[in-house]
């Protein structure tokens, strides 16, 4: 169920062909950025194209907390004025981030260099999910915290009174954690370095250096090291957010996978470490036309073209994984209807997303007909070809927006119809998805709870 609210399941039944252009809301990583780092910044931040989902209106939510100012001036336009970096003041209650990971770490490590205190705290999702990771590595900043047994939320962090720079190893592959950090780093004096293993997505570093931070990236053998800048004097700047690829992955797996549809997706972001499903769906035959390839703020954008077409299996690499990190739940989707054996591996950290996504994945699909082989890092999905997958089940989401989208996309081309218990939790990250999915064509319809 979303929050208090009650469960609104929804059937998805095989569809005509899904044909359109969808207009897919604004990232959500980058939304996130743009509010927190004009929060961080001195002057009006102006925001186009904001995703104006639940997740980055809880995070509006508690900067204001913190006492930016922030304006909705109209669609996706936002203004937000900061107090600069160390300038926020203590939020004089509870922040509620509700199903967020992103909002709360990425808070979390933004306040840290500031000596405040928060209480922070999200719905049974994010209550659930290690929170550790990231209040561990800002203790060296200088900052404490209390959370509950195993580093839960409701969570605890003062930040620190004299800050002192890091020189820091992120040890999960998380952009969230090595966000946090730079974030934290901000308010150090001196030059902190935040070293990770894996190129996890680096919206945080490019915003910052639009944003006027001291900021620079070393290439180690293993993965990379970014060196940052403290007692930074950020200046607002204007932000124009594209369009989510992690959104966008359902209109583009639903039309490959549903007969004779043909998709167009403009402006979308096409970051080099946000583009892993792409680039395994052209592996796996899929018909996926890249036009326009631009830079826009500092991101590459494109438009993309979409085509059923015949998919067949594959082995992904598991160090593609960070890069298309949200994507397995549609990814598997798209193996279900793929001719032979898909592997996805290295997706361990998939089972502290906003739900266990390896088990809902594997519970839903087996629910649905497909033969799967779950291991506590790897799903292997067994393909049965673009008319061979039987659907018919009522799933569960697990209070997981992309379990739920995943499970839609695959009802639109299974032989029955199916079922997602709860749609409600769709609205943390892509609350047009009904409607932009029906005026695609695809048949959805309402069910009792
Ligand atoms: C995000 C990073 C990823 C991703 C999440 C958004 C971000 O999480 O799953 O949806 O905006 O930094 P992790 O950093 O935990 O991998």
């Amino acid at each position: 169920m979303h929050g208090s609210g009650t469960a609104r399941p929804l059937k998805a039944r095989r569809s005509g062909p899904l044909r359109g252009t969808v207009a897919v809301p604004g990232d959500k990583s980058i939304s996130h950025r743009a509010l927190i780092l004009g929060a961080l910044s001195v002057g009006e931040t102006r925001i186009t194209g904001l995703l104006e989902a639940d997740d980055v209106l809880n995070t509006a939510a508690a900067l204001r907390q913190f006492g930016a100012q922030l304006v909705r001036r109209g669609n996706g336009e936002w203004s937000v004025w900061g107090m600069g970096v160390g300038g926020w003041s203590e939020p004089g209650n509870v922040l509620d981030f509700g199903n967020s990971g992103t909002g709360s770490r990425l808070v979390m490590g933004a306040m840290a260099t500031t000596p405040i205190t928060a209480v922070f705290t999200g719905d049974a999702s994010l209550r659930s999910r290690p929170m550790a990771r990231v209040l561990e590595p800002l203790l060296a900043f200088g900052a404490t915290y209390e959370a509950r047994l195993g580093g839960l939320m409701p969570a605890t962090l003062t930040g620190a009174d004299r800050p002192i720079c890091v020189d820091a190893r992120v040890s999960v592959a998380s952009a969230q954690v090595k966000s946090a950090l730079l974030l934290a780093a901000l308010g150090a004096p001196g030059r902190s370095r935040i070293a990770q293993d894996e190129l996890t997505r680096d919206h945080t570093e490019k915003m910052l250096k639009a944003f006027g931070a001291d900021i620079s990236v070393e290439t180690l053998t293993r993965g990379e090291a970014i060196h940052v800048s403290g007692e930074a004097e950020l200046v607002a700047c204007d932000v124009d957010v594209p369009r989510d690829p992690s959104s966008a992955a359902f209109a583009i797996v639903s039309a490959l996978i549903v007969p004779d549809s043909e998709v167009r997706i403009p402006s979308l972001l096409l970051n080099p470490r946000r583009v892993g499903l792409i680039q395994t769906l052209l592996e796996m035959g899929a018909h996926i036309v890249i036009e326009n390839e631009r830079v826009s703020g500092g991101e590459t954008i494109g438009d993309i073209a979409v085509r059923s077409s015949a998919l067949k299996g594959i082995e992904i690499p598991p160090e593609r994984a960070p890069s298309m990190i949200d994507e397995y739940p549609i990814l598997a989707v798209a193996s279900a209807f793929a001719e032979g054996r898909t592997v996805m591996r290295g997706l361990a950290e998939l089972r502290v997303k906003e739900s266990d996504r390896l088990s809902a994945m594997a519970t839903g699909l087996k629910a649905n007909g497909l033969d799967v082989t779950e291991t506590p890092d790897s799903l292997a999905v067994e393909g049965r070809g673009l008319d061979g997958v039987a659907g018919g089940a009522r799933v569960a989401t697990q209070l997981d927006h992309r379990i739920a989208m995943a499970f839609l996309s695959l009802g639109l081309a299974a032989k029955n119809s199916v079922t997602v218990d709860d749609v409600s939790m769709i609205a943390t990250s892509f609350p047009e998805f009904e409607k932009l999915m029906r005026d695609l064509g695809a048949d959805f319809q309402a069910v009792n709870a």
